[in-house]
């Protein structure tokens, strides 16, 4: 083992040390061609930093390095394994800060309210999947007394693990840490809009794990993801991202006959009934639209249905709130919300909202832009709940993933149901009400892989996450996700005669 690293929480200097380099087979590296790309902070728009352009010929050495890796790391008794990942967990831990501050600089997610979150929960996700080395068993089969029949949770090979840009530390952890602990090798394709903090997860853990285990690779979907995806070595895809591109690695990955895990887009919605508590409802929905992450989550409650009574009232309280979040540096501690994260989203953002306008919906403008002026070209957007669309709004169809929610009226619970059903995605709803028959019922209607009556944000590694419909297919985090995306089962019989 080298000397550990040793935290650093200068973000600008961190980020300039790991400025054009892959980590491959324990060693940062640059891309085989020498090219490089910008990477800018989306809040003062100042260069971050040159990260690393990786092509086919990185992701062939990357693969080749994992393959190499994992032949001995199977061979390691699974607790062990275990054990290191908790250990990176630790380590994880004690570079929580520079992490932090990192993934806020090149994002522009605010450090409090977000990008320290998310550095807490990734470190915890390699705690928990750590402990779970011996939970990779098999079962017994009754075939004959004189035949020992069992299966077995073996390793697929190399994973390649394909992540975006919003929360990119914590959902590479729930696919890297149960890989690895399932004995597999992984080749991280890291999002073009935020390779540095995972590039230094990737450092950090390559203190402690067998080099070549856990390579990393930036560069741009067609170029870099595309041969991951295609590459021969690559047992299983992983992905969180859009739905346009899950689709195409899925049909790479139909070709060649692989495993893949999607995660995908969402359009989720919240129900508010006439008897839920208001305040709390409220607060739910301010934290559920992710306005402190500029609503940049699968999971944003981006379709709000308030009954009647409550209506009017639900939207004065809601503005209050959100008008009291402060937007600013992201590396501010005042700061409840940042920027988004490049041109290309702001772009997307500021399109949808001029849609509504022109649907003729009302947009209630929340909070104020930061008034710095080191901030004047950052790409803030003002949160937006969106009032009087038509049921067929594009606002209400698709996926915006900004800060922006649409907050409907219904009468009839059964109308929003159905409205709430009425989506091609099905990741996550929530409902607030009092009374428990209601509650009951809409969790086994809801159309959704994750349901939550009367609270919401929960991200804990033990519970199962994905969705159902164009939301994606598999489930991560659990023991569940680790035994059935990162295993393949092999059936073995001694004939004991
Ligand atoms: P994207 O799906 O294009 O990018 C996600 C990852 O896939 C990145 O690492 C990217 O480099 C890679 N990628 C892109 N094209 C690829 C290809 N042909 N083969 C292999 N890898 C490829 O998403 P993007 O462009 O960043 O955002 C567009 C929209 O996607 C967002 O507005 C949002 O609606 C959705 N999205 C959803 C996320 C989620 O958490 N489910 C996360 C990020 C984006
Ligand atoms: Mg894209």
């Amino acid at each position: 083992m080298s000397e550990r690293l040793i935290p650093n929480c200068d973000p600008f200097a961190l980020a300039k040390e790991l400025a054009g380099m892959n980590l491959i087979n324990g060693r940062l590296v640059p891309a085989a061609s020498g090219k490089t790309f910008e990477v800018r902070s989306p809040a003062t728009r100042q260069l971050v930093a040159e990260a690393a352009y990786g092509e086919a010929a990185d992701v062939a050495e990357a693969v080749a390095a994992a393959k190499a890796a994992q032949r001995g790391w199977a061979k390691t008794p699974a607790r062990e394994r275990g054990k290191l990942i908790q250990e990176c967990g630790q380590l994880l831990n004690q570079h929580k800060e520079e992490l932090a501050q990192l993934v806020a600089l090149e994002t522009g997610k605010a450090i409090r309210t977000e990008s320290r979150v998310e550095a807490g929960v990734l470190a915890d996700a390699f705690l928990y999947y750590g402990g779970l080395g011996s939970e990779l068993k098999g079962d017994s089969v009754p075939f004959s007394p004189d035949m020992m029949t069992i299966t077995q949770p073996m390793p697929i090979g190399v994973i390649g693990a394909i992540i975006p840009w919003n929360v990119p530390m914590m959902l590479m952890a729930y696919k890297i840490a149960p890989a690895l602990v399932a004995g597999n090798a992984v080749v991280v394709k890291s999002a073009e809009e935020a390779p540095f903090a995972v590039l230094r997860v990737c450092q950090i853990m390559n203190q402690v794990l067998p080099h070549g285990l856990f390579n990393m690779l930036s560069g741009y979907g067609p170029e870099c993801g595309a041969p991951l995806v295609a590459h021969q070595d690559v047992g299983k895809i992983t992905f969180t991202g859009s739905v346009d591109t899950g689709k195409i690695i899925y049909k790479t990955a139909a070709e060649r006959l692989i495993p893949v895990t999607l995660e995908l887009g969402g359009k989720s919605p919240m129900i508010v009934m006439n008897d839920a508590d208001l305040d709390r409802a409220v607060a739910g929905a301010v934290s559920g639209v992710r306005f402190t992450r500029q609503g940049q989550s699968c999971t944003a409650a981006s379709r709000i249905y308030v009954q009647d009574q409550l209506y009017d009232s639900f939207i004065a309280k809601m503005k209050d709130s959100v008008d009291a979040m402060v937007m600013g540096d992201p590396l501010d501690e005042a700061t409840d919300i940042g920027t988004i994260v490049s041109q290309q989203q702001y772009d997307r953002v500021q399109s949808y909202i001029d849609i509504g306008k022109s649907e003729g919906g009302t947009a209630i403008e929340c909070s104020q832009l930061p008034s710095q002026a080191d901030f004047k070209d950052g790409l803030y957007v003002r949160p937006v709940i969106f009032t009087g669309l038509p049921e067929d709004s594009r606002l209400i169809t698709e996926e915006i993933f900004g800060p922006v929610t649409v907050v409907q009226k219904f009468s009839d619970y059964e109308a929003a149901i159905a409205a709430a059903n009425d989506s091609i995605y099905g990741l996550a709803a929530t409902i607030w009400t009092t009374n428990l028959k209601t509650a009951m019922d809409a969790t086994q209607r809801l159309e959704a892989g994750f349901v939550q009556v009367n609270q919401n944000l929960v991200v804990l590694p033990n519970l199962s996450y994905g969705g159902i419909k164009q939301s994606g297919m598999g489930k991560e985090a659990s023991l569940e996700a680790m035994l059935n995306h990162y295993t393949h089962k092999k059936t073995i019989i001694i004939n004991m005669t």
